[in-house]
């Protein structure tokens, strides 16, 4: 079965560090976004994967090469404009076909096989099979209304949400799709919407089922949503490379990439330290600092701290700093 992961998009809720790098480039606990993607499609059984890139293309394919350092062969597939998810869906019509294929947001991150929804689907010959969670704030996403396990209705992003059952961005479809994607006409928001072509098919009487997702999913839209990830994938244990130099206390977990220099004060718990960061006397916890950013003095938790950066000063501060900015903290 093919695979097809969506990376292209504006990521505007993850400015400034999306001004300068894809969103699905963020790295979580020492590795991209997009690389967990592709290992949860890998492990659903799928070797072929499409991916969707718009204007970081360039960035994403550097990132994944031909797919051989990650197990699968990789497409890249150009969307030139961001104008939805269903409208990415049909930019890669002729790299799926008609046979059924799993379609992977590349910000999303899922904890947990999906082996028996990807049998599920083949076995019921369904046009989709969603994977949905419970989640407490569904305006933010699309939500689903369900009669068993039948899915009767969906909407994307209601003001007044008619259950707490979220689309996760994790789909099986199939060559229908392609097809009810055609009759659509821009939302609200501009954009050709997956939810709406769902819905097509729910329409036309075509079986889309719905199964919960178990162990945890999570979202990457929002700073927020990036750090519980963070928390999610280091509780798997610490990773700290053999070249990293570390002379600080240390609270596990922790992820310290290559080359890294700690010197004095703490990292940790749940601090993902990039290649080549230089931190001294700091205090990190609860935070990502990427490749290179150099860190003295101040105590952060809650902060995503972009490649390059430099913080230096006392005090405890929570940040979110784009690549190469300058925060003294007096
Ligand atoms: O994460 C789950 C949610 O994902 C679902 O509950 C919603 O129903 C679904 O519409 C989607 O909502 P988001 O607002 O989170 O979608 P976002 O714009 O963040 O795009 C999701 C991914 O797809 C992201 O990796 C960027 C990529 N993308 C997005 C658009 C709009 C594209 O590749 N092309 C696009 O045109």
């Amino acid at each position: 079965m093919k695979a097809l992961i969506l990376a292209g998009g504006k990521g505007s809720r993850l400015r400034p560090l999306t001004f300068t790098r894809s969103k699905q480039l963020l790295p979580v606990a020492g590795r991209p976004l997009l690389h967990y993607a592709v290992d949860a499609v890998r492990q659903a059984g799928c070797s072929d994967v499409g991916v969707i890139v718009g204007h970081t293309g360039a960035e994403i394919r550097a990132s994944l090469g031909d797919g051989s350092a990650l197990g699968v062969r990789i497409t890249c597939i150009e969307q030139e404009e961001p104008l939805g998810l269903a409208h990415a869906l049909l930019k890669a019509q002729d790299f799926v076909g008609d046979a059924p294929f799993l379609m992977f947001l590349g910000d999303n991150l899922l904890q947990g096989s999906l082996a028996p929804m990807v049998q599920r689907h083949l076995a019921e010959k369904n046009a989709a099979t969603l994977l949905l969670a419970r989640v407490p704030d569904p305006q933010r996403f699309g939500v689903v209304q369900v009669q068993g396990e039948r899915v009767i209705r969906l909407e994307e992003k209601p003001k007044h949400p008619a259950s707490d059952l979220a689309l996760t961005g994790i789909y099986l479809l199939d060559g229908r799709i392609f097809d009810a994607a055609r009759t659509l006409r821009p939302s609200a928001r501009g954009e050709l919407e997956i939810t709406d072509a769902l819905q097509v098919l729910v329409d036309r009487g075509e079986p889309v089922v719905a199964t919960e997702v178990q162990g945890w999913w999570k979202d990457t839209g929002k700073p927020q949503d990036l750090l519980a990830a963070n928390r999610l994938l280091l509780a798997k244990g610490s990773r700290i490379d053999p070249s990293a130099v570390l002379t600080c206390e240390l609270r596990h977990p922790v992820y310290v990439g290559p080359g890294a220099r700690v010197q004095g004060g703490r990292i940790g718990p749940n601090a993902a330290i990039g290649a080549g960061a230089q931190l001294k006397q700091a205090t990190i916890e609860d935070s990502i600092l990427m490749d290179q950013c150099q860190v003295q003095g101040v105590q952060l938790s809650q902060s995503l701290i972009g490649q390059g950066a430099r913080v230096s000063g006392h005090g405890a501060a929570r940040l979110h700093l784009g690549d190469q900015c300058l925060v003294e903290l007096k």
